[in-house]
C-alpha cells in the first residue's frame, strides 16, 4: 500500500538532499576573517582570490562575483548594454530570474519554446521570435544540461544578437568539450544552497571580453570610478569575504562533488531503466554534451496514470524521497507577472514609449507539455546510491500503483 493511502514508506528516514559545506579547513580562515574584522572583499583576498579561481575554471578571462545570480544576470544584462526599448529572448521553462533580470534591466522579456528531449531552449523557436528590437538572448542551460550553443553562437552572429549564459544550474557542464559559461558574451553564475557550490547566497558574471567585465566591476559597486563620483547608474552587488572564503574552497572541491553525483544520477537511471520509455521518460544527455546534474529531470507518461503529476509527487514525498519537486509547474507567462505586465509600476516597461508596442504572451505547445508532466529530483553531494536505489524503488512502487 503506498504510504499516502496509510502504507509503510519505502523510506522511514526521508532523503534529504543538502549541501556539503563543513571542512575542518576552514575553521582557521574563518577565524583569521572575524580576527581581522575585513569582511568586505574591497579589503580582503577571498572573493578576488575566488572570481580568479572562478574565470580559470570556467575557461574566461574575467569573473566578479556577486551576491546572488539574480544580481549577476541583472548585471550581465546591464554590462552589454540592454535597456528600455530592447527584447529580450529566453524560455518560460526556467526559474523566474531568467526573466526578472530582463525587467530589472528596464527590457521586455520574450518567451520561445524548448525542446522536448533537452527541456533546453529551441534555438529554432529563438529564431521566430527575432524582431528588430531583439538584443539579446538569455540562454538557460537547465538543471546542468548545456543548452545548443553552437546554434545559439550562430543566431547571433547571424542576426547581431547578444548572448546571455544563465548558468545557474550547469556549472561546470560542458558542450562539445567546452564549459557552459565560455561560449556566450557574458554568463550568469548563481551559488545558493542548491547549487553545484554554494556559499549560501551568491553569484558571478564571467566574460572574456574586456569591455563587458568592466562595465561589470563598474555597475558592482554604484557606478563610482572616483571617490564620491558616479559615472553611471550602479548598484551593491559585492560578495562579502566569509561568501569568497567559502566558495574559494568548494570550488576546489568540484571534482569530487561531481563524482558522488554522477554516481547518484547513474544508480538511479540504472533502477529506472524497467519504467524508462514506458510510465516516465528521464531527460539523458546527448552524446556530445557532459551534464552537470543540479537535477534528474524525468517526465511522467501521464496519459498512462491514474492521477495527475501533483499526485504522484506527493506519493513520492509520502515515501520519504525528499528531494523530489517539480521545476517547473508553470511556464512563467502563465504567472501573475506576466498575466498583469504591471513590471516596475505603471506597466513599465511594456508600456515604455522606447518600446512603443503590445506584448500579449501566447501558451507555447512544448513548455505546456512539459509542465504538465515533469518531476525533478535535485541532486547534492550528500546523496548515496542507496538513496537512488530507495528513490527508483518509490517512483517503481508509486507508479506501478497508479498505472491505468
Ligand atoms: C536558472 C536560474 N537562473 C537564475 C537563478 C537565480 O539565482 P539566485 O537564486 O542565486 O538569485 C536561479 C536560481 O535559483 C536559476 O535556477
Amino acid at each position: 500500500m503506498l504510504a499516502i493511502e496509510g502504507g509503510r514508506p519505502v523510506r522511514e528516514k526521508p532523503i534529504v538532499a543538502r549541501p556539503v559545506v563543513y571542512d575542518p579547513d576552514l575553521m582557521k580562515e574563518i577565524e583569521e576573517i572575524l580576527r581581522s574584522g575585513v569582511l568586505v572583499s574591497t579589503h580582503g583576498k577571498w572573493v578576488r582570490a575566488f572570481e580568479q579561481e572562478l574565470a580559470s575554471f570556467v575557461g574566461v578571462k574575467f569573473a566578479y562575483a556577486t551576491t546572488s545570480g539574480t544580481t549577476a544576470l541583472h548585471l550581465a544584462l546591464k554590462s552589454i548594454g540592454v535597456g528600455p526599448g530592447d527584447e529580450v529572448i529566453t524560455t518560460p521553462f526556467t526559474f523566474a530570474a531568467s526573466a526578472t533580470s530582463i525587467l530589472h534591466a528596464n527590457a521586455v522579456p520574450i518567451f520561445a519554446d524548448i525542446d522536448r528531449e533537452t527541456l533546453n531552449l529551441d534555438p529554432a523557436s529563438v529564431e521566430g521570435k527575432i524582431t528588430d528590437r531583439t538584443k539579446a538572448v538569455v540562454v538557460v542551460h537547465l538543471a546542468g544540461y548545456p543548452a545548443e550553443m553552437d546554434q545559439f553562437m550562430k543566431l547571433a552572429e547571424r542576426y547581431g544578437l547578444y548572448v546571455v549564459e544563465d548558468v545557474a544550474q550547469a556549472l561546470g557542464a560542458e558542450f562539445r568539450g567546452r564549459k557552459t559559461g565560455s561560449f556566450g558574451h557574458i554568463s550568469a553564475f548563481s551559488f545558493y544552497a542548491t547549487k553545484h557550490i554554494t556559499g549560501g547566497e551568491g553569484g558571478a558574471v564571467a566574460t572574456d571580453v574586456a569591455a563587458y567585465a568592466e562595465r561589470a566591476n563598474l555597475i558592482r559597486a554604484h557606478g563610482e570610478t572616483d571617490k564620491y563620483w558616479y559615472e553611471v547608474l550602479g548598484y551593491n552587488y559585492r560578495m562579502t569575504e566569509l561568501q569568497g572564503l567559502i566558495l574559494y574552497h568548494q570550488l576546489k572541491k568540484f571534482d569530487e562533488f561531481q563524482r558522488i553525483r554522477e554516481k547518484y544520477v547513474k544508480t538511479l537511471l540504472d533502477e529506472l531503466a524497467p519504467l524508462d520509455g514506458d510510465l516516465l521518460v528521464a531527460i539523458k544527455p546527448r552524446p556530445y554534451v557532459k551534464h552537470s546534474w543540479h537535477l534528474v529531470q524525468l517526465l511522467l507518461s501521464v496519459e498512462r496514470l491514474r492521477r495527475p503529476r501533483d499526485f504522484v509527487v506527493e506519493a513520492l514525498r509520502r515515501e520519504g524521497i525528499g528531494n523530489v519537486f517539480v521545476a517547473y509547474p508553470t511556464p512563467l507567462y502563465r504567472t501573475p507577472l506576466f498575466k498583469n505586465l504591471e513590471g516596475h509600476g505603471r506597466g513599465c516597461p511594456w508600456t515604455c514609449p522606447y518600446y512603443g508596442r503590445k506584448v500579449a504572451y501566447e501558451r507555447l505547445p512544448n513548455a505546456e507539455w512539459a509542465a504538465e508532466r515533469v518531476v525533478s529530483l535535485l541532486v547534492l553531494p550528500n546523496l548515496t546510491p542507496e538513496d537512488a536505489v530507495d528513490t527508483a524503488a518509490a517512483f517503481k512502487k508509486v507508479l506501478y500503483e497508479l498505472r491505468r
